[in-house]
């Protein structure tokens, strides 16, 4: 098979190549590093391709920039899928993406319901944080010197565990929302945090700051857990931090 990886440089898209490849299937790489732009279509030639996997994510605390970015990607793709007749189009959810109020979490939904609006066949796959997502917020939220980790529950996953998924369901035939992924543990993000930083000797006291408002709220009390039913990772994050 010929399989396109959107955001093919990312977290979990680097390991979604490799499983590709592992898998004996060409690999096509979108990302801006490979002359890309998902945003603009500048560069997409999806010709040849089977199956399409959108792992594609910016960072930013809009809502509104969120809903443009995902909302821009998710239609370029589409538009470049149509023309060139591919056939399964993958994506990458958030585990309680709809039940919590997040700027972020906006551009996710959006995302979501153009797939599934779309006309072209299509695959979504849900999960939860991956063990990355403890490096990815080490120093994104500071006050001076110190570095601010939310109180937050999660059941992290790791991405490579996320990538053999999300490359088994392209192979198979477009099978609309399938169960959630999760890790296989309950963990607190800020001991998640201290464990990266203390492991990789990442500098700088670490402050547990409840995040305000409903979004805060949702962060503790386990909106963003699984729920009965999600299929389980087998990696803790323990395991994988001793592997980085
Ligand atoms: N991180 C988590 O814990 C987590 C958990 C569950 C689901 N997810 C979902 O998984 C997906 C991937 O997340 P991630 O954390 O792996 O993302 P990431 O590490 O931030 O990687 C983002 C990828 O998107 C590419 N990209 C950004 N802007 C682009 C553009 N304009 N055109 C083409 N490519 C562009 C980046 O490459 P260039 O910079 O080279 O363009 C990079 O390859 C997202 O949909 C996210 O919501 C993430």
């Amino acid at each position: 098979m010929k399989i396109a990886v959107a955001g093919a440089t990312g977290a979990v898209g680097r390991h979604v190549v490799d499983v590709v490849r592992e898998h004996g299937h060409e690999a096509v790489l979108l990302s801006r590093a490979e002359g890309v732009d998902l945003v603009s279509g500048a560069g997409l030639d999806l010709s040849g391709v089977d199956a399409v996997i959108d792992v594609a994510s910016t960072s930013t605390q809009s809502g509104e920039e969120s809903r443009a970015f995902f909302g821009a990607v998710t239609r370029t793709l589409q538009a470049a899928e149509l023309a060139a007749g591919v056939g399964h189009h993958v994506s990458l959810g958030i585990v309680g993406s709809s039940d919590a109020p997040y700027a972020y979490y906006a551009g996710k939904v959006l995302q979501e319901e153009l797939v599934e609006g779309g006309a072209v066949p299509w695959t979504i796959l849900r999960a939860t944080q991956f063990h990355e997502f403890a490096s990815q917020i080490h120093g994104s939220i500071t006050a001076g010197p110190f570095i601010l980790v939310p109180k937050m529950v999660s059941q992290p996953v790791a991405a490579r565990e996320v990538a053999e998924r999300l490359v088994q369901l392209a192979e198979g035939a477009p099978a609309g929302r399938v169960p959630d992924l999760a890790g296989p543990r309950v963990e607190h993000m800020p001991r998640m945090v201290r464990a990266w930083a203390r492991h990789t000797g990442a500098r700088g006291p670490i402050v547990t700051v409840p995040a305000p408002g409903p979004f805060g709220k949702a962060l503790r009390d386990g909106t963003l857990l699984p729920k009965p039913g999600a299929d389980l990772g087998t990696q803790t994050y323990d395991e994988w931090l001793a592997g980085q």
